[in-house]
């Protein structure tokens, strides 16, 4: 073993790590933000192929979008029977919706005669019925009308002619598919995220104040990976540096969580990258970049921190904005960033704030992707829930900005964006003398080799399931180590 090996993702950044700032917080904090581990993930390069070439995005296509759960929609988009959303993934398509009884169904959107796709659009329905021939089914599932039915005797009430459902379940008011009949359960795959939110972070109370899908110019890997850490805050993001930990994040990945990471970047603190500032500079900074107040305007009294001071002057304003009393909520829980990972590719914040979510799916092709991004927000006390944001939809050519209501968090997105681009192209020097793998950080992005360590188990275990070679993997493979 090397000095390396022996080493591997032990060293950390200078500054106050997260633990070092929930155990200053004013307040008792939620136990699962105490509930940290580590379990290093190697140091070796991540093939950047796996990145660009069709061949892996098939294999991806066949063994990993339709083996996996993944958010599909929220409840509030299917309230009444017929309601549906139309969930399309690689070249999979379902439809997720409410039958008579109100139970949530996710049926193959397919037509069992020739197989033209049902529904292409979201919307309310009475049936199902093909554009094609006319072939029908009830919000049941169960073929109720087949043109010419005494030319398909082999069909026609048939106990086979129901449509093929996917697995379903419902998470906190988010829906998950997974097209694996097979599949481990969901309350298995997610435990950690259904502990932590379970105990600690409300997310069935919030509703879809926001939401707005993008196709984004990059494999769905390198957008993802662009909002998996804080490392890329010093050069992608300077204007927040006077108060963002970035290089003292916490990344947690736990030794009997194999699907669940989490990512949490304290705020109201100054970066490590910078020589000590004065707490009355990093308060003036964070309040200044919310907009709260001027600079100078609001005093850091001695012996107090910019963060106690910052987490006071949101805790009161974040509690008009939603009328609710926030007195006991940490420091934690109203300033900084928690980002939990299920994988593959469900990203949901929690806090006590706006909860963010994200979401991303392939592209036609690997150079694309599509990313969701929904604000929840907490529901008024004693108001009925609102109804759910209309999804907006950008296209490749268009920017975050253009979605209404994004706000502030448009001009930091397009920060992300503008290197999304430039990585894919990148990536694609594999001529011979090229570099040919990627070089993660052993702590920082260590949560990304976790995820594609498990792509390449999904993908192996597919193809041996279907009796094909595993070589097929093996010029995309993570190597050991
Ligand atoms: S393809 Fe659907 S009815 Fe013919
Ligand atoms: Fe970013």
């Amino acid at each position: 073993m090397t000095a390396i090996d022996d080493q591997i993702g032990r060293a950390r950044s200078t500054g106050p790590s997260v633990q070092d700032l929930l155990a200053a917080d004013t307040r008792p904090v939620p136990q699962s933000l105490t509930d940290h581990s580590y379990v290093p993930q190697g140091k070796a390069d991540v093939p950047k192929v796996r990145y660009t070439a069709a061949k892996f995005a098939e294999l991806e296509y066949e063994y990993l979008w339709t083996r996996t759960w993944q958010m599909a929609c929220h409840v509030d988009e299917i309230p009444q029977p017929g309601d549906h959303v139309v969930y399309d993934v690689a070249d999979q398509s379902l439809l997720v919706t409410r039958a008579k009884d109100g139970s949530i169904r996710a049926y193959h959107n397919s037509c069992l005669h020739r197989g033209t796709k049902l529904r292409t659009e979201d919307g309310r329905v009475g049936s199902f019925r093909c554009p094609f021939h006319g072939w029908k089914w009830d919000l049941d599932g169960k073929l109720v009308e087949l043109p010419a039915e005494w030319d398909f005797p082999q069909v026609w009430q048939q106990p086979d002619s129901c449509l093929p459902e996917a697995k379903v379940a419902v998470w906190e008011g988010f829906v998950f598919v997974n097209l694996d009949p097979d599949a481990e359960p969901f309350e298995s795959v997610a435990a950690k995220l259904i502990e932590h939110f379970g105990r600690d972070f409300n997310m069935a109370n919030r509703y879809v104040a926001f939401h707005a899908v993008k196709e984004v110019p990059a494999n769905w890997k390198v957008c993802m990976e662009a909002f998996a850490e804080g490392y890329h805050v010093i050069a992608t993001h300077p204007q927040i540096l006077e108060f963002a930990g970035d290089a003292n994040s916490e990344y947690s990945i736990w030794e009997d969580s194999q699907y669940v990471t989490r990512f949490v970047n304290g705020f109201g603190v100054q970066s490590p990258h910078l020589g000590n500032l004065p707490e009355q500079q990093v308060a003036d900074a964070y309040l200044a970049f919310s907009a709260r107040a001027g600079r100078g305007a609001i005093q850091v009294p001695d012996g107090k921190s910019a963060r106690e001071v910052v987490a006071e002057v949101f805790r009161g304003a974040m509690g008009q904005v939603f009328g609710v009393d926030l007195s006991t909520a940490s420091d934690s829980e109203i300033l900084d960033a928690h980002l939990y990972h299920l994988f593959p590719a469900f990203m949901p914040w929690a806090g006590v704030g706006q909860s963010l979510v994200y979401r991303w799916r392939p592209g036609r092709t690997p150079d694309t992707c599509f990313m969701d991004v929904l604000r929840m927000m907490p529901v008024p006390p004693g108001k009925e829930r609102p109804a759910p944001a209309p999804t907006q939809r950008l296209r490749l050519e268009q920017s975050w900005k253009e979605a209404e209501g994004m706000s502030g968090l448009a001009d930091v997105f397009e920060q992300d964006m503008e290197n999304l681009p430039k990585v894919q192209l990148g990536l694609k020097m594999t001529a011979k003398r090229a570099k040919k793998g990627v070089s993660f950080g052993l702590y920082q992005e260590t949560r990304i080799r976790l995820i594609h360590r498990n792509i390449d188990r999904f993908i192996a275990e597919g193809l041996a399931a279907d009796g094909r070679s595993v070589d097929e993997l093996t010029p995309f493979i993570v190597p050991e180590g």
